[in-house]
């Protein structure tokens, strides 16, 4: 079974659909080995402690938050990265060392309303400023191009008349980002353990 890390910086409603997962059987092929958080506050440490998982905490920048990752992955012997809700920008270095091992969930359809400085609530500001109908969450390979990497799973969700940034955000992590996550993590891990 591979070791899967899931990276971190706030609530962690996404972690919480890894951890559901790997308790329903909808990710079988890893399991979720470590949490890494780049902050000391964030309530997805919680979840990984209610659930026995072990965390880590690099509050670190740059090169020196990328040297510490690195120790710590390797020290668990982590296979597969899922970026789940973490706000950092990762090396060319660091995406080239875990080449189609990091994956990441975006709360857009990609390449709308992504890249650098779209993130969180803002993707979504974006979103119904532009005045799209539908919008949704990629899951997609991550490269030295901030959103850029090779599309894994995407789901469309539809924009309702009155929708605020957080009503919208709410709607796309229910019926988007908490289901193609864990199937996207499970197809990853399956692919290299047949390797
Ligand atoms: C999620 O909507 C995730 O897609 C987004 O941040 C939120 C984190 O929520 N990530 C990005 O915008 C990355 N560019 P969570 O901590 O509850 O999972």
């Amino acid at each position: 079974m591979l070791n899967i890390a899931v990276l971190v910086s706030g609530g962690g409603t996404n972690l919480q659909a890894l951890i559901d997962a790997q308790q329903s059987g909808t990710i079988k092929s890893g399991k979720i080995a470590l949490v890494v958080s780049s902050n000391s506050n964030a309530y997805a440490l919680e979840r990984a402690k209610n659930n026995g998982i072990e965390t880590v905490v690099i509050e670190k920048r740059g090169a020196e938050f990328e040297a510490e990752l690195v120790k710590t992955l390797e020290a668990h012997d982590i296979s597969v990265i899922v970026l789940a809700g973490f706000m950092r920008i990762l090396s060319g270095d660091f995406t080239a060392r875990y080449a189609d091992r990091i994956i990441n969930v975006h709360p857009s359809l990609i390449p709308s309303f992504c890249g650098k400085g779209a993130y969180g609530l803002k993707v979504h500001e974006m979103a119904l400023e532009y005045g799209v109908k539908v919008t949704g969450a990629t899951v997609h390979y991550v490269n030295e191009i901030p959103d850029g990497g090779s599309i894994i799973l995407q789901k469309a969700v539809e924009i309702q008349e009155g929708d605020t940034p957080q009503v919208l955000q709410k709607r796309v992590m229910e019926q988007a980002e908490w289901k193609i996550l864990p199937q996207a993590t499970e197809l990853v891990c399956q692919k290299w353990s047949e390797k």
